[in-house]
Formats: structure tokens, C-alpha cells, sequence
């Protein structure tokens, strides 16, 4: 089956699955640099959680006991930095103290230069030790990124300052213009999308077959649109939490390129992600999707966004040039989980 300059194999599988909660797994390595969690909000700007740590000085080696405490917070990134250079890369490693709420990352190629959450389960505290390396910076500092819910959240809070024995004094760094964090613009939509140009201008899939999602609730629609460099998705449907499409290779579910629109506190984001299997849809942060949109009007969720049909380099987003079989899905989503 062919829209316009737009191919697809026809294996359409509507599902109403319900994903195990893996959102957000906490692997968040692409925001290891920045440690801004592109949800597509503007932080906030008064931290309320701490940092504290179980010694001032430290010598190569030694574990520092490192505590992130505060109110209930969902998810968190926490990474040593050189205190006199706050942009340059983590510092050291960290040692788990409970894996049951945290995991390490690899960021800049270092296994377990920083810590994050394991599942967005509230949390009051985290607890990790610092492994001090050789050739560590005089003076060390902790920054956390702290998500207490999606759109709330804290980008590099900064911890204490700790410093190795007979080094001079810490001087704080001159101040630097932080820039501002690119957050992806999402706007609403005015008006509900429409099945006029369906097989002309877009290509549609729709259940049940020919449903009009404007003028019938429980439409489900998944629409195509492509010019030259990208392609248009829309998804509506009766909300219910979520609504997502993958593209698969296969007829199954697994490795596949996947967006799912997810409801959170009456708020819609849209989220590209990859599934490992049937029952782990992984969120991928700092994706280029452009022109999202979305609404919430009497039980219909629809989302929109345009994504270029090639591109290179960015992981786990296949070409869409390409045929793939499409998997549409909705369900539940329990506080922004699906
Ligand atoms: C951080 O901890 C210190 C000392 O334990 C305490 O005095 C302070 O109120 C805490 N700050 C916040 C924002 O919780
Ligand atoms: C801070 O670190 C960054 C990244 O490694 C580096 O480019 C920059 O020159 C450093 N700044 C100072 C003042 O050392
Ligand atoms: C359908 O939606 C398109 C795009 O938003 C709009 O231009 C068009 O006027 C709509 N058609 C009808 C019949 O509402």
C-alpha cells in the first residue's frame, strides 16, 4: 500500500497492549552533558532538594558517601565535576549503594560516572559513594538533576564542595552565561485533525475502518503526510493514557523505532522511544522531532510531530524510506507510566 511517495507494508497491527512500566527507565546518558532532561519545560529555578556528603576532604580513592535527599522526587541524574570547572566532564566513578533505586551510566566513556534512578518510583533519598580516581581536580563538586514529575524539575543543583589535603583554597569560577536549555517547542492544536485527506494527501490508517476522528470519539487514527525532506504524524484516539506507533522490521514487536504520546497530569508529551520487546518501550531524550502539537478535548487525545525521514546518526531511529510493518498501540498510563 502507497501514499504519495510514502511506502508502507500493509501488516497494520492494532494493539491494546499495556506495557509494563519502564518509563522513565533512567537511562538518560544523552543528557549526561547538559543534565537537562528535555521534557520540554523550563526547570525550576529554586532548588528544594540537597546534596550533602560524608567528608570535606578527599585523597585518590578514597569513597565518599554522597546523600541526594528532598521531597519526593521521580527521577535524577547526580555526577562529580571539578568545582573550579562546572562544564567540564564527570569526574570518577560511582559505587552503588542500593540498585534497587539507582543504576550507574556511562557517560564520556566512563562506566559509572553518574548515577540515576532506576524507575520513577518516588523517592525521598538517594545514598551513593564517590570513588575519588588518581589525577582527580583539587576541588570537587556534586551536581543533581532532580525530577520530582515531568514538568517539574531542577538542572544541575550544586552540592558541596570538597577538596583534596594542601591544595590552595577553592575559588569559585567565574561566573559563565549559562545558555539557556533548548527546550522543544510543543504547542496545542486548535482544532481536531480530520479524515478529509485521507488516501489523497495523507495516508491513513484508521480503526474502525474510515472513521472520522472528528466526528467519531472512538477513532483510532494514524495518519502519514510527507514532503520532501520529512514526514507529518498524527495520532488520535479515545484517550486512554497512550497512544504510540512503531515501526517494525517484523512482524513482532522488538528493536523497533516507536513514538508514544503519553497523558500526565492532563498535559500530552510526546516521546520518541525504542522497544526492546514486547513489554519495555524505552523513552529516548534530545530526539529531533519538530512541529509537535496536541490536544485533549473530551476524551480524545491527538498528537502530532514531524520527523525527518532520514536520520543519520541518531540512534535507534530507522530511515523511513524504507518499508516496515506498523504497530499501533494505546492503553493506560498510570501517572505518565505506560
Ligand atoms: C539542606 O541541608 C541543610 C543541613 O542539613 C539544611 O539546613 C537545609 O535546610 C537543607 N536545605 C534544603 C533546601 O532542604
Ligand atoms: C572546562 O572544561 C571544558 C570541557 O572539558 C573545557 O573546554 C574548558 O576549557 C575548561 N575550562 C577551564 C577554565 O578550564
Ligand atoms: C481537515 O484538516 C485540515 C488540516 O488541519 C484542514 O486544512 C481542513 O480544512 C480540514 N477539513 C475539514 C473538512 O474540516
Amino acid at each position: 500500500m502507497t501514499a504519495p511517495g510514502f511506502t508502507v507494508s500493509a501488516f497494520i497491527l492494532l494493539l491494546h497492549v499495556s506495557f509494563v512500566a519502564n518509563y522513565p527507565s533512567g537511562k538518560v546518558t544523552k543528557s549526561c552533558g547538559g543534565m537537562i532532561p528535555e521534557h520540554g519545560h523550563t526547570p525550576q529555578s529554586h532548588p528544594a532538594h540537597n546534596i550533602s556528603v560524608s567528608q570535606k576532604t578527599f585523597r585518590p580513592g578514597d569513597q565518599i558517601k554522597v546523600t541526594l535527599s528532598g521531597p519526593p522526587f521521580k527521577g535524577f541524574l547526580l555526577e562529580a565535576r571539578d568545582a573550579e570547572n562546572l562544564s567540564g566532564p564527570p569526574v570518577g566513578s560511582f559505587t552503588l549503594i542500593d540498585s534497587h533505586v539507582s543504576q550507574l551510566l556511562t557517560c564520556e566513556d566512563v562506566q559509572g560516572s553518574a548515577v540515576s534512578h532506576r524507575s520513577p518510583s518516588k523517592k525521598t533519598e538517594i545514598k551513593v559513594f564517590w570513588d575519588a580516581p588518581s589525577g582527580a581536580p583539587n576541588h570537587i563538586t556534586f551536581l543533581a538533576t532532580v525530577v520530582e514529575k515531568y514538568k517539574i524539575y531542577w538542572v544541575k543543583i550544586p552540592g558541596p564542595v570538597i577538596s583534596q589535603p594542601n591544595v590552595p583554597p577553592f575559588t569559585t569560577p567565574e561566573a559563565t552565561i549559562a545558555p539557556m536549555p533548548t527546550v522543544p517547542s510543543v504547542s496545542h492544536l486548535t482544532r481536531s485533525f480530520n479524515a478529509s485527506d485521507c488516501g489523497n494527501k495523507k495516508f491513513c490508517i484508521r480503526s474502525p475502518l474510515n472513521c472520522d476522528p472528528e466526528k467519531e470519539r472512538a477513532c483510532v487514527l494514524l495518519s502519514f503526510t510527507r514532503d520532501d525532506q520529512s514526514v507529518m504524524v498524527e495520532m488520535s484516539g479515545p484517550s486512554k493514557g497512550y497512544l504510540s506507533v512503531a515501526f517494525s522490521h517484523d512482524r513482532w514487536m522488538g528493536d523497533d523505532d516507536a513514538y508514544v504520546c503519553i497523558l500526565e497530569d492532563q498535559i500530552v508529551h510526546i516521546q520518541p522511544s525504542h522497544l526492546t520487546g514486547r513489554s519495555h518501550p524505552i523513552m529516548d531524550f534530545g530526539d529531533p522531532l519538530e512541529d509537535m502539537a496536541w490536544r485533549l478535548v473530551d476524551g480524545v487525545m491527538q498528537c502530532s510531530f514531524r520527523r525527518n525521514i532520514t536520520l543519520p546518526g541518531v540512534k535507534n531511529r530507522f530511515d523511513l524510506n524504507a518499508s516496515y510493518y506498523i504497530f499501533v498501540a494505546d492503553g493506560a498510563a498510570v501517572d505518565g507510566r505506560i
